[in-house]
């Protein structure tokens, strides 16, 4: 089994000092216990990231950026380059968030772009992909996705592969309470993995983690990275709050071993 892959994407939300009292929990429910099992990363807002790097420093969650811009530097007002994420502590970044592509208009080609530009000078970088409500309703699923892998990930290497997790995301469950079932994440998360094989091979994408993202919780977190193809989570609404948080990860934690009952209740 691939090693569960637990991120918290907080959007736009906290303030300086919500986001360091959180990082503290974290940190201190996180000593000795699902961490071992579970790779554990928070994405803040842009301006709290050096707070946050300093409020981590001494624990095992990284740390990545919401996005990023696909220039070095230069005249790009209000973007944010690579190296400025990597000088205030990031070893992540998000692309492709669907926030990003439906709310602020990212196409897949600026995604690709940003996605080459991070591998390229060393982030990790959590892909993501996922279809709209009717979109699903008209049987475009399967067509939407590959379609954002593809062009997504296109002119990414095999070896590149290695620093990217994907995120698949079902518009129509983030943020709204509605989580895709079990089978439906299963089946979505399959025909990724199918897709990264024809790309890349078999053992790529075998080793590939892909997240679910979309209103998960404590209590459905278990069953849903119970699935095989099911290697974590990518969290919103419920990354805020600590122990909503840990219960995720705990919750993750117990399909890969459990945590030793430090936690777990
Ligand atoms: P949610 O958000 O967990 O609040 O649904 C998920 C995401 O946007 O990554």
């Amino acid at each position: 089994m691939r090693k569960l892959f637990i991120a918290g994407n907080w959007k736009m939300n906290l303030d300086d000092v919500g986001a360091v009292q959180l990082c503290q929990d974290l940190k201190t429910q996180l000593a000795g216990c699902g961490a071992a099992k579970v790779d554990v990363a928070v994405f803040p807002p842009f301006v709290y990231l050096p707070i946050v790097a300093e409020a981590l420093r001494g624990s095992t969650i990284a740390m990545g950026a919401q996005d990023v811009w696909t220039e070095g530097n230069g005249a790009f007002t209000g973007e944010v380059s690579v190296d400025m994420l990597k000088d205030v502590g990031c070893t992540f970044v998000l692309v492709g968030h669907s926030e990003r592509r439906h709310v602020i208009g990212e196409t897949n080609e600026l995604l690709n772009k940003k996605a080459k530009v991070a591998l390229a000078g060393g982030l990790n970088v959590i892909f993501c992909i996922g279809e709209l409500l009717e979109e699903r309703q008209g049987n475009k699923t399967e067509a939407v996705v590959e379609e954002q892998i593809r062009l997504g990930l296109a002119g990414i290497t095999a070896e590149q592969m290695a620093n990217v997790t994907i995120a698949y995301e079902p518009v129509w469950a983030i943020g709204t309470g509605v989580t895709a079932s079990k089978e439906q994440a299963q089946e979505a998360h399959a025909f990724t993995r199918k897709i990264l094989t024809d790309l890349f091979g078999a053992e790529v994408a075998e080793a590939t983690r892909i997240q679910y993202g979309g209103s998960v919780k404590g209590a459905n977190a278990a069953e849903l990275t119970a699935e095989p193809d099911v290697d974590g989570a990518l969290v919103g609404g419920a990354s805020l709050k600590a122990d909503d948080f840990m219960a995720i990860i705990n919750n993750g934690a117990s399909n890969v071993g459990g945590c030793g009952g430090c936690c777990c209740g």
